[in-house]
């Protein structure tokens, strides 16, 4: 069994939820507290063992690459002023030995055609993809950290899925699956943004996917799905036919930042375990608490 050396970060998309936040910067760059979202996404491809970061980018998306490049100047003056902290958070946004691999999405089609960019770099080996508006907070292992070990231990394919509320399935990619044991089923259909009536379980698909190159091949052929899209669905459902899939349902908890409330909600919880927000974060949040209002 082949390591997974390589994350896909897909980082194309327009973020229109949070216009005009997003017109000229991308939604990835949106800060959770002190660090923008696509930098939560690279630290848990690099601590699930990632050597190259592979992003798909598209149009202003500029401040992705400048993000993981070294910051010259910035250093220097950060250094010169003896601001040793600030020096070491800056230079550590992208450990050693880890490399990006920044690639062109030139029109907007959709998750399965971002994700089929990469094939260029990918090789023949399993990969992950990380959807970083999908930020999931854990007590323990980062959640593609828990799906490399269902990988390494079945030798399949995994996706990062989670319970939804049945009235929200439209929002996702949703499975059919049996039991295997407690948090991992073996997936049997998947079908993209199923209206509730049509969905077959409310075990919906996150962020997280840990793929074989074998999917490329069902990316090429498959025509555009839900939305007029691309769907990288699609591309699992052809290849459910020959190899194996399974949904881990991820212990952590998940907070959709493509959306307003979402990124309010992991905003506000990073902040309660921020070393050094917590305490006044908390008085401010007991005070809001009992605040008259009108
Ligand atoms: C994408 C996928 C969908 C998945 C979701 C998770 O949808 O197409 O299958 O459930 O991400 O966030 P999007 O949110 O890009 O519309």
């Amino acid at each position: 069994m082949q390591a997974m050396k390589k994350v896909v970060f897909p980082v194309a998309g327009m973020g229109t939820r949070f216009l005009p936040a997003t017109k000229a910067n991308p939604k990835e760059m949106l800060p959770v507290v002190d660090k923008p979202l696509i930098q939560y996404a690279a630290e848990e491809a690099v601590a699930a063992g990632a050597e190259v970061l592979v992003f798909i980018t598209g149009r202003q998306k500029r401040s992705i690459p400048d993000h993981f490049d070294t910051a010259y100047e910035l250093e220097m003056e950060l250094e010169a002023k003896g601001k040793h902290e600030m020096l070491r958070i800056v230079r550590e946004v992208l450990p050693k030995g880890v490399d990006c691999v920044y690639l062109r999405q030139p029109q907007a089609l959709g998750l399965g055609h971002a994700v089929r960019c990469a094939r260029p770099v990918i090789g023949d080996e399993p990969f992950g993809v990380i959807l970083a508006d999908d930020l999931v907070q854990t007590a323990g292992a980062p959640v593609l950290s828990q799906m490399l070990e269902v990988h390494r231990e079945h030798e399949a394919s995994v996706l990062g899925v989670e319970r939804v509320p049945e009235d929200e399935t439209h929002r996702y990619g949703v499975v059919s699956s049996e039991t295997v044991s407690e948090r991992l089923s073996r997936v049997n259909g998947i079908i993209e943004k199923p209206k509730p009536a049509e969905a077959p379980s409310n075990l919906a698909v996150i962020g997280r996917y840990i793929l074989t190159p074998r999917i490329f091949d069902h990316l090429a052929e498959i025509g555009k799905g839900a939305g007029g899209e691309i769907q990288l669905t699609d591309a699992i459902a052809r290849q459910l036919a020959e190899e194996t899939f399974l949904a881990w349902e991820f212990e952590g908890r998940r907070f959709d930042c493509g959306d307003k409330l979402g990124y309010l909600e992991a905003t506000v919880e990073y902040a309660l375990h921020h070393p050094e927000l917590r305490e006044a974060f908390s008085a401010y949040l007991r005070e809001l608490d009992t605040r008259p209002r009108d």
